[in-house]
């Protein structure tokens, strides 16, 4: 008998936009009979959503590779064809070399090239000869003018992709090489997306980009939108409540944006705005084109917008040259905003990156005391916020089940991970939570009913 559909099996990797990138190329593959399945083991195509900003990146890929050859042998043996792919930043980054060093892999694609997959899988699967396809091209006719409309469950909150790629050029970082230049998507294009979206039930919706203030997308009449006129559409929609953003650049937060936060109520009071240094030598050495104080005048002018703004950032310790003034510099900048959330990484050197050939580099002991001593300020930072919300009564988006019984999980408005004891039924609203226990990650609390009830204990 026939088989209805071919099983289609995607490990992702990275970050938000290789999620939304997957969720793509389940879109895009689903026309072609391929449906999702939850293990390799007998699909027919498994594609690996690589990402390449972590150390070993390339080696990871190689051993999930090799680990998945024998399935695919098996599917040979049993005389049908299993394809293999590797998608994402470290396929765009080392497209032949994974060709020659894996010869069992049929595809390797980059970020760009999403939207010729139906090509490519009918060269591989052998429609036209039984092709091994690279395609690592870097095009600027984008991939989203083509990909099909979105047909997996969005959930309540989702990513909505406005803007891709990067000229910044930070010398620690592979993504202006992997991802290309940038690339916003047009208003109408995104405002019917969004449409879309919250007739699925969609009620947050978080505008995803590498470096997404830096969005700059045409309108229908051809002039050029900002990322906080974009937020101000998006906010007339009627059924979304919530609007998020992530991830920005300190030189690309304009007035219009900044005032937009003080503005539209349903933009949440949280940021993450990376800054990675505290040190001016180092921001100029890492090429961020702003100093320390650029990025607290950027801060002050935010929360004079938004007095109630939580912020989230990214840091690098031990960049090359780094030294214990420059490390006590960023302690210092951390100390003086006050975050709720952050990121923060050993810096590691990424090839082809000017950081990677810099002198100075920082011996892998010290970077772990800085790490650690970095990582104990943040801590308490994000524990004290958690514990200073406890008495009040949060808006909370619940958009899924918790991990313990009878209990669900969502989000403030700051982004806290939030745990209530409530019915499943009320997936997808957002409820009064009165904040009782803090946590180092998240905090838990009881459901307030209309009347101003508690209703349920924690
Ligand atoms: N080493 C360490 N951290 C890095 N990041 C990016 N490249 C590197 C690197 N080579 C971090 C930055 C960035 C986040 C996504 O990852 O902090 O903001
Ligand atoms: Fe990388 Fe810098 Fe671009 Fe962010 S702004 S993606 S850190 S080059």
């Amino acid at each position: 008998m026939a088989q209805d559909h071919k099983k289609l099996f995607i490990k992702t990797w990275g970050c938000q936009m290789n999620v939304y990138d997957s969720h793509r190329m389940v879109d895009i593959l689903s026309p072609l009979g391929y449906k999702m399945v939850e293990t390799p083991d007998d699909a027919d195509m498994i594609i690996l959503n690589t990402c390449h900003i972590r150390e070993k990146a390339t080696e990871k890929v190689f051993s999930e590779l090799g680990r998945l050859k024998p399935l695919k042998e098996k599917k040979t043996q049993q005389g049908s064809k299993a394809l293999l792919a590797v998608a994402g930043c470290v396929a765009q980054a080392e497209g032949e070399f994974i060709m020659e060093r894996a010869p069992y892999v049929d595809m390797v694609f980059g970020p760009q090239t999403y939207q010729d997959l139906p090509e490519m899988v009918a060269k591989a699967i052998g429609a036209y000869g039984n092709a091994r396809i690279v395609n690592t091209e870097l095009t600027t006719d984008n991939k989203f003018d083509s990909l099909p409309e979105e047909s997996h469950d969005q959930g309540v909150s989702a990513f909505l992709s406005v803007q891709e790629g990067c000229d910044k050029f930070c010398t620690f970082c592979v993504v202006p090489y992997t991802r290309g230049s940038e690339y916003s998507r047009p208003v109408a294009q995104i405002m019917e997306e969004a449409r879309r979206m919250i007739s699925n039930g969609v009620r947050e919706i978080n505008f995803l980009g590498q470096n997404v203030n830096a969005y700059h997308g045409l309108d229908k009449d051809g002039k050029v939108w900002g990322l906080g006129r974009l937020i101000r559409e998006l906010a007339e929609l009627d059924g979304l409540d919530r609007i998020r953003y992530t991830t920005s650049h300190p030189r690309d937060m304009d007035d219009d944006l900044i005032k937009a936060h003080g503005e539209v109520d349903k933009l949440m009071p949280f940021l993450h705005l990376p800054v990675q240094s505290g040190s001016d030598r180092i921001l100029k050495l890492m090429n961020r084109k702003h100093t320390a104080d650029d990025y607290r005048r950027i801060i002050d002018k935010l929360r004079t917008a938004q007095p109630d703004l939580a912020l989230s950032s990214d840091f690098i310790v031990g960049f090359p040259g780094e030294t214990e003034e420059d490390h006590a510099a960023t302690l210092k900048l951390v100390e003086d905003i006050g975050y709720t959330s952050c990121y923060s990484f050993k810096y590691s050197p990424r090839p082809g990156t000017p950081g990677a050939n810099m002198g100075g580099m920082v011996r892998e002991d010290i970077k772990t005391r800085r790490l650690q001593e970095l990582q104990a300020l943040l801590n308490e930072q994000q524990q004290a916020f958690n514990e200073n919300t406890i008495g009040m009564t949060l808006p909370v988006l619940l958009d899924r089940k918790g991990s313990r019984e009878g209990q669900m999980h969502g989000r403030s408005p700051y982004m806290q991970s939030v745990h209530i004891t409530a019915n499943e039924r009320l997936y997808g609203q957002i409820v009064e939570v009165k904040v009782e226990k803090a946590f180092a990650n998240s905090v838990s609390g009881s459901l307030i009913t209309q009347d101003g009830k508690i209703l349920t204990a924690a």
